[in-house]
């Protein structure tokens, strides 16, 4: 493990150490005098800004992103008018990629006025040739481009740019065996932390892009995520998120097979830790020895999100999910039987190429004989490259439109119905920040991942605390605090 004071004592005048992470090491000693360099001549210290778009795993790279930046002595700011600023970008649906071309004309607006202004681009959609064909032709301001595969080697990268005088640096790599331990994380929340267990996936759902752009399915080794867990406790984190994009087929492949449940027995034994959530399981290889774990678990929170996508046995297969409407339902009745207490909720997906208005009503009829607290829905979105892209039957956007309301209220309104169940209990809430509406109030998230606000004192954030459910409002609740636990 590296150590702060450390990054000084690396010689840089020497040919850098070819193992990682040392080799990243030493160009964060790099950047360290690049820093030095620009504090002296302008009297400050560089501003730099992540941006994440996306889920989880790019949320959890970002914390990554930001060690670096950190150790490298940079100031993070959530200003993009900055003097580094990284897009660490999403491209699962088109809207995404729309959002970053969108801030990418902002972005050059304030480099025209602070020409000494870097701007870099990594994340799923580097990952795809036609967008950097896009950006080396029509967005030639940006700085440094990187994909999913080489992030860790981003202090490298990011030292190579700043040596450079002018002109683009990209570097992209088709796909990975490598997963680098040991690199620089600054957490959002001292209190909670996403940890990957895995990357990639190998499913290939028709519509998805992400097999495409993360690469196949890696595990990690089990006694490397523990250490990390370990360590997370030990700095004060209290609740972990495993994240990967399908847990269940966690460990099949290393050397010494472990399953996902077994894992997740392990990390249950760890002294201090107090919630263990993960995400996300795909229904095809959800296990009994899972869902027994889950039911004689004191940690494992009350939540499952267990994506749908849809109802119809016929449009499953063709999206390659591998798992049928009656074996779905079969699922998700036998998990509500084992563990009555938890949550379910999921993704749905409307408007996949020749979707019929029957194949919607299947959809909406799994909702309501599931009672999901919540769901995801999504438009369908045309990835290049995918299965689904290159079927002929795409269903006209009007009329997606209108099956799209139809679930959507069908959704909310068995929210709403399963939610209200909780009204008057006392459950106990892990309190995460300061209410943005009313600052008097926290808020917090139950096991079961539902929203409650209550008036406490900030003192309180970052812990467990015991909470009456006195009103549900649709989605969430107000509460009142009994006490610290
Ligand atoms: N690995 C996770 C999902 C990751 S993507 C799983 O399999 O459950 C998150 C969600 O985005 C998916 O569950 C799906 O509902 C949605 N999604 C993926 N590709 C999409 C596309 N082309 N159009 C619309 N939604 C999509
Ligand atoms: Fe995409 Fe399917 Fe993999 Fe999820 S499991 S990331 S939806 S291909
Ligand atoms: Fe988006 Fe990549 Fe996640 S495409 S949803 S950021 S894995």
């Amino acid at each position: 493990m590296y150590n702060e004071n450390d990054f000084d004592k690396i010689d840089i005048n020497v040919e850098p150490p070819v193992e990682e992470p040392a080799r990243q090491y030493y160009f964060i000693a790099k950047c360290r005098e690049w820093v030095k360099s620009f504090e002296q001549k302008n009297g400050r210290l560089p501003k730099s800004c992540v941006t994440t778009f996306g889920c989880q795993m790019n949320a959890r790279d970002s914390e990554k992103l930001t060690g670096i930046l950190k150790q490298a002595g940079f100031l993070m700011t959530e200003d993009e008018n900055a003097d580094f600023v990284i897009y660490n970008t999403c491209t699962v649906r088109d809207n995404a990629n729309q959002k970053v071309y969108g801030r990418l004309g902002v972005l050059n607006g304030y480099k025209r006025r602070n020409p000494e202004m870097r701007i870099a681009l990594c994340g799923c959609m580097m990952q795809e040739p036609s967008v950097t064909t896009k950006i080396r032709e029509s967005y030639p301001f940006v700085d440094l481009i990187f994909g999913t595969h080489n992030i860790y080697k981003f202090a490298e990268l990011l030292a190579g740019m700043y040596e450079k005088e002018a002109g683009m640096t990209m570097d992209i790599w088709e796909d990975t065996d490598k997963i680098v331990e040991d690199l620089p994380v600054s957490r959002k929340y001292p209190f909670k932390s996403g940890i990957n267990i895995m990357f990639g996936c190998n499913n290939f759902c028709s519509y998805c892009i992400v097999p495409y752009v993360r690469g196949r399915e890696r595990s990690r080794n089990p006694e490397e995520i523990l250490k990390e867990i370990k360590s997370l406790v030990s700095e004060g984190v209290v609740e972990v998120m495993l994240l990967g994009q399908n847990v269940n087929s966690y460990g099949k492949n290393l050397e010494s097979p472990i399953s996902f449940a077994e894992l997740l027995t392990e990390v249950e034994k760890i002294e201090g830790l107090e919630r263990i959530r993960f995400m996300t399981s795909h229904p095809k290889d959800l296990s009994d020895e899972l869902i027994a774990v889950m039911k004689n678990s004191k940690k494992i929170c009350r939540h499952l999100h267990l994506p749908l996508q849809s109802g119809s046995t016929r449009i499953l297969k063709e999206m390659n999910r591998r798992y049928t409407k009656e074996s779905y339902l079969a699922l998700a009745e036998k998990i509500r039987r084992e563990i009555p207490d938890i949550s379910i909720t999921t993704d749905i997906i409307v408007g996949f190429p020749g979707e019929t208005p029957d194949d919607v009503e299947e959809t909406i009829d799994v909702i309501k004989k599931v009672r999901f607290e919540n769901a995801f829905t999504f438009i369908y979105s045309k990835r290049t490259g995918t299965p689904a892209a290159a079927m002929e039957n795409q269903v006209p956007s009007e009329v997606v439109k209108e099956q799209f309301q139809k679930v959507l209220k069908t959704v909310q309104d068995m929210a709403r119905e399963r939610v209200v169940r909780f009204e008057g209990q006392t459950v106990e809430v892990l309190a995460e920040e300061v209410n943005e509406q009313d600052s008097r109030l926290l808020t917090g998230r139950m096991s079961n991942n539902l929203l409650v606000h209550f008036p406490a004192d900030t003192e309180m954030i970052g812990k467990i605390v015991k909470v009456r459910l006195d009103a549900c409002h649709g989605f969430y609740y107000l509460g009142s605090i009994l006490s610290s636990k």
